[in-house]
């Protein structure tokens, strides 16, 4: 940290100012420079002086502060601006991260007594914001909108924490949401909060999921369909599938509250479970608009997100309530340089960290005005972004790179059209320059490494070189970003996700755990804790040291390797674990291989990831990463285009369509060790065709099957 502070230290005395920067010119000039290190973009003056955080002095001040004292760091904005009904006991933090010294332990504000449901609405109205927009809706059908002020929110949230409460839900009580994106979606979130329920939001929930719950909740909230650009999906047999399969396991469910989503299906066709299911709409509404607030210890859990690990079981990550809303909060106030007049769009969906963090309680808690959007970034056509952009006059417009580079690579300039309504209205087809855009001050990007030549895009085509693109680098496991730019801090570069959030000590260790300084890569650790860091992994606290805390002991393990350059800034470089990155979202290798070896005809399975650049041949580029399967066939089973249709199906229908491989690459048999351990290394090179990598491959078993593997490659 010392080594970091150093850095910005010195980038303290750069000039600002776009104008006089000649490396701005070089990267509007796209990839004329050498070396994306030296690659500076600069806030301009404007920007800069209006910023939250508008210098390197500033910065240093208060990360100085944050890590010399985070105890009167965090406490300072923690009871300056949020409702306590009672105040933390003597310790705001008390922790232990070694696992040398016994069990690890993270606790922030306890003793605290709050709610931070009431903390985003009942505040937020006492302080004058009743009348403000909270939510704005957009359908996936052009023209089809809704909105709801803060206290219309407030009213809806307590209508269906009253039903929850009606039906037994009790605090500490898990409740399943799986919805799409509609207003229900926060509503339901914020509802359980108030109760003290604690939310589980699955953005998929296949059986093989659910057979792995070991919350055992009562409850599931869903809605019947949603429409996702031409195609409606009708969410609720998803469900009804589910819940055979974990009835099979013991979990069974008194309620499924199914909304109404009239927009993709009509009741009637529904199928329906007399007894389980009930109508949203025909009980939630006629509850009460008001409901006393269930208070709870800033300890008291939050939510549960299910994350893919390294091995085919997903983890189950547990935020509590205190330290998480804190630092959703500050992270996303400082991180997107938040006033009070922005209006904020996250394109992620709340199935995911991002949609909790920094759709509902990170913006809710600001009192900011959110947009949720039901459909897909790319209908009618690739400019609907841009559209909702300028009807909602979006300020703050944050997403993944895997839809930059979509978006991108459908062109600023474009032909196809897709929509009648959109051809008239649009005769001149550009798919980002036909709209204004002008409303746009701060880009955000999040979930992978974001690519040089789509971070320019982004920032010179949709921000019109005058957006500042805060980077943010974080995890499910860590509630909140973690390394990000500040807009109009300091200058960027394309592609980095520059320095530590307040609070965060990123170190970079080699394999034996020693902290290295300087300009260096390794694996990515975090010293200390953060308020916003997750507490345990339900029911499993072992798996939970074990994975974080023991490779590196006396450090979070992030399962991320980085490097850090001679100006101090750092470049995500990805996983090092047996984790994929595909469009932002985590897949784990065993994951997909294990619903591979579910087909009856396939043998054996063996999946890694491959780096966007070399798969020119599927739709993975745009992916940043793609899937790659290697799978060998029980005897006597031919391979055929059905076959490879069928396995794809299968790690569709268990695991969700973002997982299914790009590639199946039929193998007659895989690189084995004499110890009957796969070399995923050879795997990988196989399948980004490094063929002059392969590296030693005398100690297989049987060396003759990588020519083999080579020989079918392309076939
Ligand atoms: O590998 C990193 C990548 O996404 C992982 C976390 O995934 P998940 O828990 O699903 O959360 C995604 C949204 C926070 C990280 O370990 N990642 C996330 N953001 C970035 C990133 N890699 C590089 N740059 C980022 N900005």
């Amino acid at each position: 940290t010392t080594n970091h502070l150093r850095h910005v230290e010195s980038m303290a005395s750069l000039p600002s100012g776009a104008g006089k920067i000649s490396h701005l010119n070089a990267v509007i000039l796209g990839e004329a420079l050498a070396s994306e290190e030296n690659d500076f973009v600069f806030p301009s003056d404007d920007f800069s002086r209006q910023a939250l955080i508008p210098s390197p002095h500033k910065y240093l001040e208060m990360y100085k502060r944050s890590i010399e004292d985070p105890a009167g760091f965090w406490s300072g904005i923690a009871s300056s601006q949020f409702y306590w009904k009672q105040k933390w006991g003597d310790q705001v933090c008390s922790e232990n991260l070694d696992v040398r010294k016994g069990d690890i332990k993270i606790e922030w504000f306890k003793g605290g007594i709050t709610n931070i449901c009431y903390n985003c609405l009942d505040r937020n109205i006492d302080a004058g914001l009743a009348d403000k927009i909270a939510l704005y809706w957009e359908s996936n059908e052009p023209g089809f909108d809704a909105h709801l002020t803060y206290s219309q929110l407030l009213h809806r949230v307590c209508q269906l924490a009253n039903y929850l409460k009606s039906i037994g839900v009790r605090k500490g009580d898990a409740v399943i949401v799986y919805l799409p994106m509609l207003m229900e979606l926060p509503i339901t979130m914020l509802a359980c909060a108030r109760i003290g329920a604690v939310h589980s939001v699955y953005i998929l929930l296949p059986h093989k999921i659910v057979e792995k719950l070991d919350c055992k909740p009562k409850v599931v909230i869903t809605c019947n369909a949603v429409r996702r650009g031409p195609k409606t999906i009708n969410l609720k047999d998803i469900v009804d599938a589910a819940l055979v399969e974990s009835a099979k396991n013991g979990i069974s469910i008194d309620v499924c509250l199914t909304y109404e989503n009239q927009s993709a299906l009509k009741r009637e066709s529904t199928k329906w479970q007399e007894g389980r299911d009930v109508w949203w709409e025909d009980v939630v509404p006629k509850y009460p608009t008001t409901c006393d607030v269930e208070w709870v210890d800033a300890e008291d859990p939050l939510f549960l997100l299910y994350t893919s690990g390294s091995t085919g079981k997903p983890k189950g990550v547990l935020h509590t309530t205190g330290g998480y809303m804190v630092y959703t909060a500050t992270t996303f106030k400082y991180a997107f340089d938040y006033k009070e007049s922005d209006v904020y769009w996250c394109t992620a969906d709340c199935g995911w960290i991002t949609g909790h963090s920094y759709v509902t309680y990170g913006p809710m808690l600001n009192g900011a005005t959110v947009v949720v959007y039901e459909g897909a970034p790319n209908y009618p056509d690739s400019g609907r972004c841009w559209d909702i952009v300028d009807k909602y006059k979006v300020t703050i417009f944050y997403t993944a790179p895997t839809l930059v580079r979509s978006l991108m690579r459908d062109g600023d300039e474009a032909s196809c059209i897709s929509n009648l309504v959109y051809t008239l209205k649009y005769p001149v087809q550009n798919y980002v320059t036909r709209y204004s855009r002008k409303s746009l001050r701060v880009l955000g990007s999040v979930g992978e490494p974001i690519n040089p030549s789509a971070w320019r895009w982004f920032f010179n085509v949709v921000g019109g070189s005058r957006c500042p693109i805060s980077d943010t680098w974080w995890q499910t496991e860590t509630g909140g970003f973690m390394i990000t730019p500040l807009p109009g801090a300091w200058p960027q570069k394309p592609g980095s996700a520059t320095f530590p959030f307040f609070g965060v000590q990123p170190v970079i260790v080699d394999e034996k755990g020693t902290e290295i300084d300087g300009e260096c890569s390794g694996y990515l650790c975090v010293k200390g804790s953060w308020p916003g860091a997750f507490r345990t992994l339900y029911g499993d606290h072992e798996r939970y040291e074990t994975t974080y805390f023991r490779p590196f002991p006396g450090y979070y393990f992030t399962g991320d390797g980085c490097s850090r350059d001679k100006d101090g800034y750092h470049w995500l470089t990805g996983r090092v674990d047996d984790v994929i990155n595909v469009s932002g979202h985590r897949i784990g290798t065993a994951e997909v291989e294990s619903a591979l070896v579910s087909h009856p005809q396939c043998a054996e399975a063996a999946v890694v990831g491959v780096e966007h650049e070399v798969i020119k041949w599927s739709v993975a580029s745009v992916k940043g990463q793609g899937i790659y399967a290697f799978v060998t066939l029980v005897e006597g089973v031919p391979y055929s285009e059905e076959l490879r249709k069928s396995l794809i199906l299968t790690v569709r229908n268990q695991i969700g369509a973002f997982a299914a491989p790009d590639k199946i690459h039929w193998a007659p048999g895989l690189p084995k060790t004499r110890s009957g351990k796969i070399m995923r290394r050879i795997l990988r090179k196989i399948a980004s065709r490094q063929l002059d990598e392969l590296g030693d491959i005398s100690t297989l078993a049987e060396p003759g099957v990588v020519d083999q593997l080579i020989a079918l490659a392309d076939s």
